[in-house]
């Protein structure tokens, strides 16, 4: 029997996983190429570690942005690389479960799905990102109950009203984790004149980054270049100072969980209202981003267990859901696409 798998290719991170198994892989959505030859020189950590510490002769390139393929020829390859260490058996070819921003267009869904064709799988269906991300947190989507997840990746906020299977009303952004590391690249550059890379803004993030005011103000050292001197400097950064910059994009997030819920259908306000917020992907573990979006909409608002890895989960469980009729004999809709 061929196995079944989870893709989900997310702007910053590419996970796979295999039924039975549970997650296998996880990954940044990073290749590194030769740009005399085009050759694949990394793919996923190796390829990350090179970001900004490439020579002219390398590049490294994150090919999927605002969860789109940008770069359909980097993006088959990667995968395929990837997959290449989970040893499936490519005999029996696999059935595939990939999951998709909620405002797609057309053109978008199909390069997703002929870039997983490509690999050599028996077929592909789709699935929402907030669908499998409230499926991966736990909650029983299929039943009339409505919930309401905010999937806060690295380039999409995905949030949606889930109840019988299906979205009944959501909203989708390309505002989410990555926008923090840009404002705090923005930010030092504004206020200490010094330039810092990608890597080093999201490093900083993951040690001091709130976009509230921190109980304690940590301290940590960045360096960079001096844009006045032109040469190496380093500075002292405390989480304090970044709590105003970086409340900005909370904000904006929580603004549009406000204007989700302006169109939902009462009952499934009242639903909400009961159950409060759940709140995956890595973007929403920036301190205080649960706090801002709580004190916006007057709603309980709950992080998932391992946020990180809801959606991919939820992809997982839904392989289950293959092959399955749309509607089944309770009336609650199958959360997968047919199959492509
Ligand atoms: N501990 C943390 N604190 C703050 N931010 C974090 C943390 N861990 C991860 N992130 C951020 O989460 C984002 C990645 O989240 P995730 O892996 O859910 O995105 P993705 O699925 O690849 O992207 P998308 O769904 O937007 O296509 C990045 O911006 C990363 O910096
Ligand atoms: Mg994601």
């Amino acid at each position: 029997m061929g196995v079944d798998i989870a893709i989900d290719l997310g702007t910053s991170n590419t996970r796979i996983y295999v039924a039975d198994k549970g997650k296998f892989l996880d990954e940044p959505s990073v290749v590194t190429i030769n740009l005399d030859n085009d050759n694949i020189v990394a793919v996923g950590s190796d390829a990350y570690k090179m970001i900004g510490r490439t020579s002219q002769r390398l590049s490294a390139i994150e090919p999927i942005v605002g969860g789109v393929i940008s770069d359909f020829f980097l993006v088959e390859n990667m995968i395929k690389i990837q997959l290449g260490k989970a040893n499936i058996s490519r005999i029996v070819k696999p059935r595939v479960v990939a999951c998709i921003p909620g405002d797609i267009t057309d053109v978008e869904k199909r390069a997703v799905v002929n870039s997983i064709l490509s690999i050599g799988v028996r077929n592909v269906s789709l699935i929402e990102a907030s669908k499998a991300a409230a499926i991966g947190a736990g909650l029983d989507i299929r039943s009339p109950h409505g919930r309401m997840i905010i999937d806060i990746g690295g380039g999409t906020t995905d949030m949606a009203v889930i109840s019988l299977g299906d979205i009944s009303a959501s909203r989708s952004m390309k505002l989410a984790g990555n926008n923090f590391d840009d404002e705090i690249i923005k930010y030092i550059r504004r206020t200490y004149n010094l330039v810092i890379g990608k890597v080093t803004a999201e490093k900083t993030k993951f040690e001091i980054g709130t976009v509230v005011k921190p109980k304690v103000n940590k301290k940590i050292v960045v360096k960079g270049r001096n844009t006045v001197t032109g040469l190496p400097q380093a500075i002292e950064l405390s989480s304090g100072e970044l709590a105003e910059p970086l409340s900005e994009i909370a904000i904006a997030i929580a603004q549009q969980a406000q204007d989700l819920l302006e169109e939902t259908p009462p009952e499934l306000v009242g639903d909400i209202y009961k159950d409060g917020i759940v709140l995956t992907g890595g973007g929403c573990r920036i301190n205080g981003l649960d706090q801002i979006i709580r004190d916006y909409v007057k709603l309980d608002v709950h992080i998932a267990d391992n946020p990180s890895d809801c959606v991919i989960n939820g992809c997982g469980y839904a392989l289950r859901y293959i092959g399955q009729a749309e509607i089944d004999e309770n009336g609650a809709v199958n959360p997968l696409s047919e199959p492509y």
